[in-house]
């Protein structure tokens, strides 16, 4: 899979001009990106990131990518990011290495957005991966009542919820926001707009990980080549 990966990383590479603002996603595809665009600013390519999560800003400064704070910015020419789903209409589940706050409001700045992505990510309908809902830890039982409720209502097959936790089982995960993850194994999620727009009704969810109307492009990185599919917008 990192072949794939790197394959759609390195085509990615063909979208980026000099004297653009980047979106830098975050993840482990994103951070092969990063890699790769260390090695062309090296040789010359003068660019600039706005990191979606500490660790990506980590990762970019390690690989020698100059940084930018967002609200320096006039604009974000493109973001280049992972996901973890991608269905046939270019929308997403994104949040699996929990940074999708950051990750949307940087791609809904931008004027484009790659997805790079290996083949296992594509899917005909979103949902088998657990959509990952971001909370304020106050009041959040009562919050996740109301996400299973809009689950339900918008036609999601199942709607169980679980509190992120930390990989070392140290605690709740914690967001670089401050927040908190909750998975929900929706399994199917076959109205992912409806869904969308109920959770982002209910007041403790700071952000939900379904991004619709996003990706402009979704490179499928495969073991030999990478896929590009480019999405025609009005
Ligand atoms: C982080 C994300 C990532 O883009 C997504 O989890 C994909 O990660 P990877 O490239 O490691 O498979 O949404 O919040």
């Amino acid at each position: 899979m990192t072949v794939a990966k790197e394959n759609a990383a390195m085509a990615a590479l063909d979208f980026v001009e000099t004297g653009m603002t980047l979106g830098l996603g975050s993840g482990s595809t994103a951070e092969i990106f990063l890699e790769r665009l260390g090695e062309r600013i090296a040789g010359g390519l003068k660019v600039q990131g706005i990191p979606t999560s500490k660790r990506t800003a980590e990762v970019a400064i390690e690989n020698g990518v100059p940084l930018i704070e967002p609200d320096k910015v006039e604009g974000i020419d493109l973001t280049i990011d992972g996901a973890d789903e991608v269905d046939p209409q270019f929308s997403l589940i994104k949040g699996g290495g929990a940074c999708l706050l950051r990750e949307k409001i940087i791609a809904h700045a931008s004027e484009r957005m790659i997805v790079i992505v290996d083949q296992g990510k594509m899917v005909e309908m979103l949902g088998a991966f657990p959509l990952p809902i971001e909370v304020d830890p106050f009041g959040m039982a009562l919050t996740a009542e109301h996400i299973h409720a809009a689950l339900i209502e918008s036609g999601c097959q199942d709607a169980q919820t679980v509190l992120r936790q930390m990989k070392d089982g140290s605690g709740p995960l914690i967001t670089d926001g401050g927040n908190y993850i909750l998975d929900s194994k929706c399994k199917k999620i076959p109205k992912p707009a409806d869904t969308a727009l109920l959770l982002s009704k209910i007041p403790g969810v700071m952000e939900h990980g379904i991004f619709i109307d996003l990706a402009d492009v979704i490179i499928i990185g495969e073991t030999d080549h990478a896929k590009v599919m480019e999405l025609a917008r009005d």
